[in-house]
Parts: structure tokens; C-alpha cells; sequence
């Protein structure tokens, strides 16, 4: 077995023991592939999680909409999805498993220029690319697996539950254009359920049938992709980019400063530019670290079929290596296009200096918010070196599930009476969890499982000396310092919201 494979089995069972992910769900009747339910730790998480990414987008002056998930039919007709909305697969003679084709090929750049089913096989032949759960062959036929999930509204009206948030949100075009007085760019966003049929999905939370996105779209007149005032903001970040050209000759990915990434034609336009530089900030803001991260081009064969321009940001997991985070499309006008077609609607803004309708163009972010989540517990969880079997979650502390534990130091009345002021003086204000069961030190063990960041003691100098103080303990250096109660709540959200370091307090 793979270290992969053991670390994925250690962490999915840490997982399940402290309570941040359960399943597959329903697990008491055997559970289905790729449905999972968050438990309390992980909810918590992924709240955070998704508040990073709320104010990442909100700064950026996008606002934050939600649209139904079921939508009728023809919505999907006209978005392609229900044509174009596929994948290739495979299957074993032998043990009749499933593949998806480009995850059996991942390893084999090369077939990114295939066309036919024709080449696939028979490079499967050359190669003798075998079934990777028995070792039998493959059947010699690539069928299209759709992806979409149907459901049913009232009676007999045949509809989808969406496969992602986007085309939910172009489809208010008009309201926008309406509410954002007709400025020539506006950003909106939405974070909810999408749902796709995958084959066999066996990643835990990083391929799931339904799934949470989060996707911010910047609807552009065309013009301006190429004079967009955001852009000086961001043209002398450096990014971590990966072309394909570099990926065929397996070359590394390259820092570079954007504006340079224009120059050499990496990025079509400063807008999309713009997108690639504030999806990679998302990921920075939740400290995915720097050297976890690149943003990789698609192939011309690999973009999706309503993108122009396209990249991938990808993190570095220790469960499955490399993995795919978040989508950067340029969508052109294809999607308002169309939903003008088959909506018969016209969708189409309105220039006031000129007096002409036109088309906008959108530009998305897209990505599931599982996936970030997932990324930082399996980034953040770690084996004590010194205490055998027992494991920290080193998660940063602005993102901590329950940020603040408070203990009486022994199970003393006179500790436990104060530990309890303390505790409800702090529960108003932040997340935390009163203990007093066991020793002190397993205590601290316990918390630093779960994440929490900082435990506060109440000690016998608390009773006796004024100003009243406890004791502060760091989860990461296990050091501890003074602090006035007084002052406490004001210590513990500097010290969350990383404002001050845990070594100025003393
Ligand atoms: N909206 C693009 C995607 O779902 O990947």
C-alpha cells in the first residue's frame, strides 16, 4: 500500500473519530459513493471556510446571490450541459468497474491531443494499461457517461438538479443589469449546492455527488477585458503558473509577475488575469501555503466546452498528490447567448454613452468549497512526534472549528465557579468549549485534536492575586503566558484574527 493511501486511511479516520466528516452517508444502510454529511467540527470549518471566501469576494465589490438548484430542462439545453456535459469512460471485462478516462490516462500527457475513441485504445493497448482495482483488461469501447442528475418538478415536468451554481446566475441577467445601473462591469457570486452524477466517486469530499461551489462570475463588455481598472491592482503579483506548453515538455511551473504572463500570452485579457490573481488570494486567505500551489493551463482539448480561456488552481495534498481546486473561465458571451436563443429573451445590456446593446462577456471563478476544506485538514493534521498516537490539528487559528477552550485547572469548586464566569464571559463572543473532565494535560491534548487554538486556564493565581489573570496556552508551541481577564476577550481576538503574535503578550 502507498503512503498515500495509509496517510488518506489515518486522516479519514481521524475524521470520523473527532467529528469532522462522516460516511459515505447513509451509513447505517451501507452508504451511497460521494454523499458525506459534515459533522459538528467539520460544519464549523467549513462555515469558516466559506466566510473567507464571502469577504475575499466581497471586497472585490461582488455581491452574493442565491438562485434555485432545480431547474427545468431547457435551462440545461441551452447551457450545453445536457449535450456536453459527459465523460468519457471505460469499463473492466473482468471486475466490470467503471473508469473515467482521464483520470485512468492522468499519468499520460500525450493523450491530451487525442481526438477518437480509436487512439485511446489502442494507445491502452500499446501501453497495456491494465484495470486498476483487478488487473483485468478493458472492454474496447468508450461510452459517454452523463453527468447530469435528473429529478422531477410537480406532476410529470422533467428537470436537473444543477450541475453547477453558474448558469443559475446568468440567468437573471436582466435583474442585474437593472440593479447595478447598467455599469458596464458588475460582479455577483453564489455559494450553494451542485450536484453531478460522477462515475464512481472515491475520493472522500474531494469528488462528491453533491457538492458545495462557490463561484464568483464578472459579467465585462467586451471592451473593456483588455482596459479593466482592477487590473493595476494586481499586475505585479507573482503566480506560480504552469502553462501547457511547460507541462508537455515537463518543465516546472514558473513565478511569475502577471503583467509578464500577459506579455507572453499565457492570459488572454487583464480581466481574466484579474480572476486567475483573486482566485489564487482565496486560497492564500485560508493559508493554503505558498509552496502547496500552482495554476495549471488546460490543454486546448481539456476546457470545458463553454470556455475560451482556462486554468486550474491546484493544491498539493498529501492524500492524492495534486489535485484540482478551482476553475478560471472565460465564458465569452456563449452562456447569455444561449439563454437569449432558447429563452427567446433578449439578453442584452445597454450602453448609455452610445446608445447600443451589446453582449457582455463573463469571466468565473469556480470551485467547490469541499475541496479547500478537505485541503486544509489534510495539510494541518499531524502525528505528535513525542507523544505516540496522539495527533494535533495545526489548522490556522482565524479558521479554528472551536478557537477557545476554557479549563479549571483540577476539579475544584472554587476553580470550577470561576472557570465558569470565564467561560460565559468568553462564550458571547467567540466559539469555545468548557472542560473540566481529566487531567489537565489531556486536556490540552483534546483540544489541540480538534484545532482549538487557545486554552485558558484558571489556577490558584487566579483566586488569590489581582488584577485577576489566567493562563493563556499557545496549541502550536504549547507555551503559556499571563493574562488579565479583564482584557481577555480583547487578547483572544487579536491573537485569532493573527493581529498580534502570541510572544508580544509577554
Ligand atoms: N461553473 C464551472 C464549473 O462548474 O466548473
Amino acid at each position: 500500500m502507498s503512503n498515500k493511501k495509509e496517510f488518506l486511511q489515518e486522516l479519514i479516520s481521524f475524521l470520523q473519530g473527532k467529528g469532522f466528516v462522516w460516511g459515505p452517508e447513509p451509513e447505517i444502510y451501507g452508504g451511497t459513493a460521494g454523499f458525506y454529511t459534515y459533522a459538528p467540527l467539520g460544519k464549523l470549518l467549513k462555515n469558516k471556510v466559506e466566510e473567507v471566501i464571502r469577504k475575499t469576494f466581497q471586497q472585490q465589490e461582488f455581491f452574493e446571490v442565491e438562485c434555485p438548484i432545480v431547474m427545468e430542462r431547457k435551462v440545461w439545453e441551452a447551457s450545453g450541459h445536457l449535450k456536453g456535459f459527459t465523460d468519457a469512460m471505460i469499463s473492466c471485462v473482468k471486475c466490470k468497474s467503471n473508469f473515467r478516462l482521464d483520470q485512468l490516462l492522468e499519468n499520460y500527457p500525450e493523450t491530451h491531443t487525442f481526438k477518437k475513441p480509436e487512439e485511446y485504445l489502442e494507445f491502452i493497448k500499446k501501453k497495456n494499461i491494465k484495470c486498476p482495482s483487478c488487473g483485468g483488461e478493458f472492454k474496447p469501447d468508450i461510452k459517454k457517461h452523463d453527468l447530469m442528475m435528473k429529478t422531477r418538478v410537480g406532476i410529470d415536468k422533467e428537470a436537473y438538479n444543477r450541475p453547477e451554481t453558474a448558469t443559475a446566475t446568468y440567468l437573471p441577467f436582466l435583474r442585474f443589469t437593472d440593479f447595478f445601473r447598467r455599469q458596464p462591469w458588475f460582479g455577483v457570486f453564489q455559494i450553494g449546492k451542485a450536484f453531478r452524477n460522477e462515475i464512481s466517486p472515491r475520493q472522500h469530499i474531494i469528488r462528491m455527488r453533491e457538492f458545495t461551489q462557490a463561484e464568483s462570475q464578472l459579467f465585462i463588455k467586451e471592451e473593456l477585458k483588455n482596459n479593466f481598472e482592477k487590473y493595476k491592482e494586481i499586475e505585479n503579483d507573482v503566480l506560480p503558473l504552469w502553462d501547457y506548453k511547460s507541462q508537455k515538455a515537463n518543465k516546472k511551473p514558473e513565478k511569475i509577475k502577471i503583467k509578464d504572463a500577459l506579455k507572453k500570452g499565457f492570459f488572454k485579457s487583464q480581466a481574466y488575469a484579474w480572476n486567475i490573481a483573486i482566485g489564487y488570494k482565496l486560497f492564500r486567505n485560508i493559508r493554503i501555503p505558498e509552496d502547496k500551489i500552482r495554476i495549471r493551463q488546460h490543454f486546448p482539448d481539456e476546457k470545458a466546452f463553454y470556455a475560451d480561456d482556462a486554468w486550474d488552481i491546484e493544491i498539493n495534498t498529501r492524500s492524492f498528490g495534486w489535485i484540482e481546486v478551482c476553475g478560471v473561465h472565460d465564458r465569452t458571451d456563449y452562456d447569455l447567448k444561449q439563454h437569449e436563443k432558447f429563452s427567446k429573451t433578449e439578453l442584452k445590456a445597454f450602453d448609455e454613452a452610445t446608445g447600443k446593446k451589446y453582449v457582455p462577456h463573463v469571466l468565473e471563478i469556480a470551485f467547490g468549497t469541499d475541496r479547500p476544506v478537505f485541503a486544509l485538514l489534510d495539510l494541518f493534521y499531524e502525528k505528535k512526534e513525542k507523544e505516540q498516537g496522539k495527533t494535533i490539528f495545526k489548522i490556522p487559528y482565524h479558521l479554528s472549528p472551536i478557537p477557545i477552550a476554557v479549563f479549571p485547572l483540577m476539579k475544584k469548586p472554587e476553580l470550577v465557579k470561576k472557570a465558569r464566569n470565564v467561560y460565559n464571559l468568553l462564550q458571547k463572543n467567540f466559539l469555545c468549549v468548557y472542560d473540566e473532565t481529566g487531567a489537565i494535560g489531556r486536556r490540552y491534548l483534546r483540544a489541540a485534536e480538534t484545532g482549538t487554538a487557545f486554552c485558558i486556564t484558571i489556577d490558584y493565581e487566579t483566586l488569590e492575586k489581582k488584577p485577576e489573570t489566567v493562563t493563556i496556552r499557545d496549541r502550536d508551541t504549547e507555551k503559556q503566558v499571563r493574562a488579565k481577564i479583564e482584557e481577555l476577550k480583547e487578547t483572544l481576538r487579536a491573537l485569532i484574527n493573527e493581529e498580534k503574535k502570541f510572544e508580544e503578550l509577554k
